[in-house]
């Protein structure tokens, strides 16, 4: 009798095809099915790998991979488990991981080479700790700021969302899976699962195929190419279909065109979802036939997929061939990562010398530095911190000021979906607002504090604890009152001190998947706050701590300045003090608009031209700050636009040159931001879209000529039949700070047939 030592799929010499073919050849269908399977390790562990033969396992504990790979030692095949999880900033719910800002947060940096780096230090923290896989990054276009999930964005173009995912994407995969601080990147959720109703979460998603292809496919189509080895399926039905079945997205696009031979994941229950809440499926049977025949490889947390796909087969709706392909993909993945050799169990050496490193914390503050966005500035920012200037009492309001989850925001310690860190990350390792300016204040000046305000109470859901499918729903919000007292107390602060710094923003409770929000509005006592600080006269620097824009009360167009961190990770305090004090220079630019007034949703910068008018009766349509606006504290004039050679082939490249001057008394790092405009369209298209962009550093007085170059290939539009062309005509190059026209200098070019 062989033993299992010699068969060929553990014959290392054996090229990785070979050895999978072999594998599939010796698996009964119990096998394959439950190599398709990831479940929740939270659950029991035995069920799911030696009844289930589950083939991954997600939310485990460090304690629970080491029991689930000893588990699968005593499985017939003994086939490795591939472990994955929401590493998506950072080593999420790893005590003591280093949690950068939010993907937007990220994203507001506008550095691509940043975010490829913040991508390399979480995947050599994440492999330390055992773990294959990380479901990320999120491609999704932020667009309805109502939508509980901005924060886990790139924003809302498809072009800055391309440069950073496909950043990220290389920064997890490293120098490919033997490497063996390499994770695997899910670029997610694939296909337009933000195009919610109402920002309702996970909605249909009303999309016609010709809008995926002009907007929402783009970042995805170019991570497949770039190698990104997994795709997460998203949610929500289009056009009736959930994802998981759709046949022309999966099959005719990405598998089809793009030529894509990753591995698919569903999201959560993404299956059982077909019968219990879109009621689209009978039964689990004919669900799991559906993913099946769809193409779908791995089925994320739908126990039954098990009984129901072995039904199927059963009844001859499947057969156990049809597995194979999807079984081949997940295990060339086990082989590839080399795990039948190596578990990559959690290395405690590794995880002494990479998880939450000196070195990964100051990246984390060089990121932190970079996500925060000067909006507003009268001149009373920076603080007036150096030389020989007076001491001076900085009040510190806000219910925000001193709240270390605010920081992190989701998918972090204690956000709600591990449950073995229960008291979040280790205090020390975060620096609120509060700490950051006590810590960084000169000597002599005071720092107060008083919260100022609450900002919600939480009920449990009248319709229950649970969803159908057991999991939690999340608890109802309502408006915290406003406090007499605790605003006496702030507005006497404010009154004693040179400047009030108040940091107000949204709490983990008003974020994140299944906590959309129906108004954008600061809640609680923050907007009374606000008000009642400002009214003692004190410079008010208001710090806007959110995970996704708000709306802010009228008062903040009077303050003296305003900041927005989203969520700017652990060192997030320290760097807003810095900002505050003057030492370093704000240099984010917003990837995502912010809207004067819930109503105006969306505000998107790139929307279809065409309509009555431009403003609604009672209000502008203009957002209260546009993507890509972002202050310094100097002046940047923008001159001389000029392109190279106006008229470009279709294969041709748009070279324009424009001088930028700092015209203030300190340095900045300026990102210039090139958009296109397609003059006249064969069918409506966007006014204007970014196609480039470049950062620059200049110092007080410097003037530099900065090149740009937009390919003509770039200057596409979708056409009525659905295609992806560039139209000969003219077109606007629009180069400036921001996406607002008014920050914009403008040159021709043409395109010829
Ligand atoms: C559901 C979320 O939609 C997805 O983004 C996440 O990766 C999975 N749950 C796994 O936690």
């Amino acid at each position: 009798m062989t033993s299992v030592i010699d068969l060929p799929y553990l014959d290392t010499a054996l090229p990785v095809a070979d050895r999978v073919s072999d594998l599939i050849a010796r698996m009964t269908p119990e096998e394959k099915v439950g190599q398709m399977l990831q479940l929740d390790a939270r659950d029991d562990l035995e069920d799911h790998v030696l009844r289930r033969q589950a083939g991954s396992i997600l939310h485990a504990s460090p304690e629970r991979i080491r029991a689930a790979h000893e588990l699968t030692d005593r499985t017939r095949l003994r086939i490795p488990l591939l472990v994955a999880e929401d590493c998506i900033h950072g080593h999420s719910f790893f005590e003591g991981a280093t949690i950068f800002p939010t993907q937007l947060g990220m994203a507001a940096t506008w550095d691509p080479g940043l975010v490829e780096r913040v991508a390399r230090v979480t995947a050599v923290e994440v492999s330390a700790t055992g773990i294959h896989w990380t479901f990320s990054p999120v491609l999704c276009i932020a667009r309805d700021l109502r939508w509980g999930r901005v924060n886990e964005t790139f924003g809302e173009d498809p072009h800055l969302i391309g440069e950073l995912a496909s950043a990220a994407v290389r920064g997890y995969q490293g120098d490919g899976l033997s490497d063996p601080t390499a994770i695997l990147a899910a670029a997610k959720h694939f296909a337009g699962y933000s195009e919610t109703q109402g920002g309702r979460d996970a909605s249909e998603a009303d999309l016609s195929r010709r809008k995926l292809r002009a907007w929402h496919l783009p970042p995805f189509e170019r991570v497949a190419r770039e190698g990104c080895r997994t795709f997460m399926l998203g949610y929500q039905t289009i056009d009736g279909v959930p994802i998981t079945v759709n046949d022309w997205l999966l099959s005719d696009v990405l598998r089809g065109e793009w030529g894509y031979t990753g591995t698919l994941v569903t999201d959560w229950d993404n299956v059982g979802r077909m019968v219990w809440e879109q009621k689209v499926q009978p039964d689990l049977t004919a669900a799991a036939t559906a993913a099946v025949r769809a193409g779908n490889d791995m089925v994320m947390t739908t126990p039954g997929f098990f009984e129901g796909a072995l039904a199927a087969i059963e009844e001859g709706r499947l057969t156990s061939a049809d597995l194979d392909d999807a079984v081949r993909r997940i295990l060339t993945l086990k082989f590839e990562l080399g795990l039948f050799e190596d578990r990559r169990r959690p290395a405690p050496e590794r995880i002494e010398a990479a998880v939450g490193a000196a070195a990964h914390a100051e990246l984390n503050l060089e990121v932190a530095r970079r996500s925060l966005v000067l909006l507003r500035n009268d001149g009373t920012l920076p603080l007036p911190a150096g030389g020989n200037a007076p001491a001076r009492r900085i009040a510190v309001v806000g219910p925000l000021a001193d709240d270390a989850q605010a920081q992190l925001g989701d998918w972090a310690g204690n956000s709600g979906q591990a449950g073995w860190i229960p008291d979040g990350h280790p205090r020390h390792l975060i620096s609120t607002v509060l700490d950051g300016l006590r810590e960084r204040v000169p000597d002599g000046w005071s720092v107060t504090y008083t919260r100022g305000a609450e900002i919600l109470e939480l009920a449990p859901d009248p319709e229950g604890d649970t969803f159908p499918d057991g999991q939690p729903r999340p608890p109802v919000v309502t408006p915290a009152p406003v406090d007499e007292a605790q605003l006496a107390e702030a507005v006497a602060a404010a009154r004693d001190a040179d400047y009030v710094v108040a940091v107000v923003g949204d709490r983990i409770e008003l974020i994140g998947e299944g906590r959309s929000t129906a108004t954008l509005d600061l809640l609680g006592g923050q907007n009374a706050l606000l008000e009642a600080v400002a009214a003692t006269g004190t410079p008010l620097i208001v710090v806007l701590l959110a995970s996704k824009p708000q709306v802010l009360p009228p008062v903040v167009d009077d303050a003296a300045a305003l900041v927005w961190a989203a969520n700017p990770g652990m060192r997030g305090g320290r760097a807003l003090a810095e900002l505050l004090l003057g030492e370093i220079e704000p240099s984010g630019r917003l990837p995502v608009s912010f809207a004067r007034h819930v109503g105006q949703q969306p505000t998107y910068y790139n929307q279809v031209r065409g309509q009555h008018g431009d403003r609604y009766a009672d209000l502008t349509q203009r957002p209260a700050f546009a993507f890509g606006e972002g202050l310094s504290y100097t002046t940047i004039e923008y001159d001389g636009l000029h392109v190279a050679e106006p008229r470009v082939g279709p294969g041709g490249v748009v070279r324009a040159a424009v001088t930028l001057r700092n015209t203030g008394s300190r340095p900045a790092l300026e990102t210039v931001q090139a958009y296109v405009s397609d003059l006249v369209t064969s069918v409506s298209w966007a006014d204007q879209e970014l196609k480039a962009f470049r950062q620059v550093t200049l110092v007080p007085g410097e003037e530099r000529v900065v090149d740009l170059e937009v390919p003509a290939a770039d200057c596409t539009i979708v056409d009525a039949a659905g295609k992806r062309v560039v139209e000969a005509g003219d077109f606007e190059l629009r180069v400036g700070r921001s996406s607002q026209q008014e920050d914009q200098l403008t040159a021709r070019f043409t395109v010829t047939a």
